[in-house]
């Protein structure tokens, strides 16, 4: 199979970015710092969306293992005002609250929660999943 003859798609090129960075050991410990100050000021975000990231009450989603890319850009959309259906309200005001570094904590807290224990076999059946 020739890989240089494949479509060069962006998209995938900026996951496989993102992905070893996030998995690259060199940043293992300031990752666990980035998640440890992600969960102290996701603490809010935990009366609605759950302390482990599921939540329990059916209009609130789940963020637990979300893609942190997703995780940001749906912050900054509360905060644009880009997203206004349904309950957005209730996050316009939580969005209000965080800086750009906030977001970048919370949403790396969120996208690792739960990948602790089955980090590699659980990205790939996840870019793999269609609804
Ligand atoms: C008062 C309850 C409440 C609190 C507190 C809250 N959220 Fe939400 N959140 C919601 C609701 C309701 C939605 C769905 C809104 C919609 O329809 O767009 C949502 C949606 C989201 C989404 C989009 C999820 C998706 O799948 O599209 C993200 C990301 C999010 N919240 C992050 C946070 C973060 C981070 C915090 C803490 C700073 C937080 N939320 C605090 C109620 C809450």
């Amino acid at each position: 199979m020739r890989l240089n003859k494949q479509k060069f798609n962006p998209i995938t090129a900026l996951s496989i970015l993102l992905m070893t960075a996030v998995m690259n050991p060199v940043y293992a410990e300031s990752n666990d710092e980035q998640f440890e100050l992600g969960k102290q000021k996701a603490k809010v975000c935990m009366t609605c969306h759950g302390v482990d990231g599921i939540s329990t009450q059916d209009p609130y989603p789940n963020l637990r293992g979300q893609k942190i890319g997703y995780l940001i850009s749906s912050l900054k959309d509360y905060q644009t005002r880009e997203r206004t259906s349904g309950l957005a309200i209730l996050m316009q005001q939580q969005a209000d609250t965080l800086s750009d570094q906030d977001i970048r904590d919370i949403s790396y807290f969120y996208s690792m929660l739960g990948k602790e224990s089955n980090s590699v076999s659980d990205s790939k059946t996840d870019s793999n999943s269609k609804l």
